[in-house]
């Protein structure tokens, strides 16, 4: 109980409940929760680099009055061939009564859970899942919509998200096209065929396969870009100049195709690529609030995982 393996785990209503609490906690003085999780403690484990998950988990974590330790694989005993379970129940040991793991083993979070039995939330497993930043990124969708910060399954009836860029290894692609269809929106995939699911895959209801670049904008109220994840590549060879050319989100193909649209990105970014700085860094763009709401939903997730939601 208290773990978020997998955004698929939640029922809508978990889902509410999950916004809720980041509203409430995002919108009062700090001093009001500043004990909420007085002492308790919490190890962030993180095998891969990240700077707004680690640093969002940490500080919420703080800011309601909990203990953090990190370990990261770079400067701890899994240099020397600890293994996931060992490191876990060295940490859970020392005290920690729930981690937050970033791993690049797709479904580490489960085995995580299974061993130590104590509240996991996937910080991000290699190229399945991202949970907490769909969780996010439905929080700033529903802001920049103007709409409640509520999950029923007509929230989002009418809204097309287009994710575009590297969908293959993304498990923000996949974590937001598991939730957003959930809740009426029309998701649609895009990239080039390479980085695309296989045509063949069956997909759910709701998520769209699409190449073109300019005809998936038309559709979207809501743009997210997706960076080429070089490090998950495996030798697979990306023309970038063609890329920037046929999918990177600049002012001429944002203002001829979706003027309104939402512009997002879980960051990191890769400016000149992806995307451009005057798109990024203009008036359409959420990406700093995207940030923002990372702090919200990861406070609600660990009042969720150590007081069973109560706050
Ligand atoms: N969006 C995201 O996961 O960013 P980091 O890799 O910096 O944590």
């Amino acid at each position: 109980p208290g773990s978020l393996l997998s955004i698929t785990q939640l029922s809508l209503e978990e889902v509410s409940n999950i916004l809720a609490l980041a509203e409430r906690l995002a919108g009062e003085p700090q001093s009001k929760h500043a004990t909420l999780l007085e002492n308790r403690k919490l190890a962030l484990l993180f095998y891969e680099s990240s700077t707004r998950t680690r640093t969002s988990f940490e500080l919420a974590a703080k800011s309601l009055g909990a203990m953090t330790t990190l370990v990261s694989d770079k400067s701890s005993s899994i240099e020397k061939g600890e293994s996931l379970k060992d490191t876990g129940l060295t940490l859970r040991a020392l005290g920690a009564e729930c981690i937050i793991l970033r791993h690049n083993a797709s479904g580490s979070p489960y085995l995580l859970a299974k061993h130590t039995g104590l509240p996991v939330l996937n910080a991000g497993d290699g190229m399945h899942e991202h949970p907490s930043q769909a969780l996010l990124d439905l929080r700033t969708i529903l802001s920049r919509l103007g709409k409640k910060q509520a999950a029923t399954d007509t929230t989002l009836d009418g809204i097309t998200v287009c994710i575009t860029g590297d969908i293959l290894h993304s498990r923000v692609a996949r974590s937001n096209a598991l939730l957003l269809p959930r809740l009426g929106a029309k998701v649609i995939l895009c990239g080039p065929q390479q980085l695309l699911p296989p045509e063949a895959v069956d997909l759910s209801t709701g998520i769209t396969l699409e190449r073109d670049f300019d005809k998936a904008l038309q559709q979207s109220q809501v743009a997210m870009m997706l960076r080429i994840q070089k490090e998950r590549l495996a030798g697979m060879q990306i023309d970038l100049a063609d890329y920037q050319k046929q999918y990177q989100l600049n002012e001429d193909r944002y203002f001829k195709h979706a003027p309104t649209a939402v512009v997002m990105h879980p960051g990191p970014m890769i400016r000149g690529l992806e995307i451009t700085a005057d798109i990024a860094d203009g008036p359409s763009s959420a990406i700093e609030e995207q940030v923002r709401n990372g702090l919200a939903i990861r406070m609600a997730l660990l009042v969720r995982a150590l007081n069973g939601g109560a706050a």
